[in-house]
């Protein structure tokens, strides 16, 4: 199967069982329920659920087993897409080719949305199915993601991105923020996987945990070059968003063509790591050179 063929084997598994647990939540808020539907299902390139599905099944693990983890990271990125979009934080328009959540809807059910999906990503890992051999590594599962979204992870590098918007701050710095708003959902999809199996070595697993923060990395690089390369239409979110609000990225610290030798830097680095790795890694190769070459 090609990288094509398995994204969209990926997105058709992850939108039927997201599809599935808005469906079943009750109608008592209608207009929040068709919002947090709205931010879920319509669009996305469906990465970190491919991220989680394919580390999973290169090392083992059932499909079964891996669906509720990868949806539930997806709720996750879905509700942290709301609110970096509303005029508290980047205050843009457009997403995924859409009206944003709080154009279409209003402020306060985007607010809404994003806290509601948030809280269920977390009833997703509680009550999925699992294995008899995974049962008993759910909390492992939620003690990671908890700690992926919150202060230590997305919403403390969101807090970062704020303070040092209108800011010089060094690459080390710049480096720092983006592990943390966006490698840390990233990483967390490799570590869910990591968490489900003892059959992977140690030294294995660093291998793994060094690959996603690279990949989380470079994914954040490329989002900041597209912001000045692409087009809106492209993008399906609005280009130079970025440097209207002056934030810090890397073509803004670097200048675009040292952020692009950069990301050919950790691209390299990416590969390197997974080549460490005694398993196919074709999948996760081809996933690596998307990341980087990818236009949206
Ligand atoms: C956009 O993420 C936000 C960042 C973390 C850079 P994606 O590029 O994965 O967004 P969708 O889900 O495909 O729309
Ligand atoms: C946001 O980064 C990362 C999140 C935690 C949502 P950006 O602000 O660069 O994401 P886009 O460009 O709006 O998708
Ligand atoms: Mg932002
Ligand atoms: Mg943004
Ligand atoms: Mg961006």
């Amino acid at each position: 199967m090609d990288l094509n063929e398995y994204q969209q084997q990926v997105s058709h598994a992850v939108n039927s069982y997201l599809v599935d647990v808005i469906e079943r939540l009750p109608e008592h808020a209608p207009q929040l329920k068709q919002a947090m539907r709205y931010a879920l299902l319509i669009g996305g390139k469906r990465m970190r659920p491919f991220l989680t599905m394919a580390c999973g099944e290169m090392i083992g693990l059932k499909a079964a087993d891996l669906l509720g983890p990868a949806a539930a990271i997806e709720a996750i990125h879905a509700y942290s897409l709301i609110h970096d979009d509303l005029p508290a934080m980047d205050d843009d328009d457009l997403r995924r080719g859409q009206p944003t959540c709080h154009i279409k809807f209003d402020e306060a059910t985007a607010i809404l949305a994003g806290d509601a999906l948030q809280t269920l990503a977390f009833e997703i890992l509680c009550h999925c199915e699992l294995s008899d051999k995974t049962q008993a590594k759910r909390i492992d599962l939620v003690k990671i993601l908890s700690q992926a979204a919150g202060y230590s992870g997305m919403c403390g590098g969101q807090a970062m991105d704020l303070a040092a918007t209108n800011q010089l701050i060094d690459q080390q710095q710049l480096e720092s923020l983006h592990s943390k708003k966006t490698g840390a959902l990233i990483s967390a999809c490799v570590s869910m996987v990591m968490a489900l199996t003892d059959d992977v070595s140690t030294e294995n697993n660093m291998h793994m945990q060094r690959y996603a923060q690279l990949i989380g990395l470079a994914f954040q690089v490329q989002d900041d070059i597209l912001d000045v390369t692409s087009d809106s239409a492209t993008l399906g979110k609005p280009q130079g968003s970025d440097q209207a609000l002056n934030k810090s990225t890397y073509p803004a610290l670097l200048g675009l063509e040292q952020a692009k030798a950069y990301l050919y830097d950790l691209h390299q680095q990416a590969l390197q790591a997974l080549h460490a790795l005694p398993y196919n890694t074709q999948m996760l190769e081809s996933f690596t050179d998307f990341i980087i070459q990818r236009k949206y």
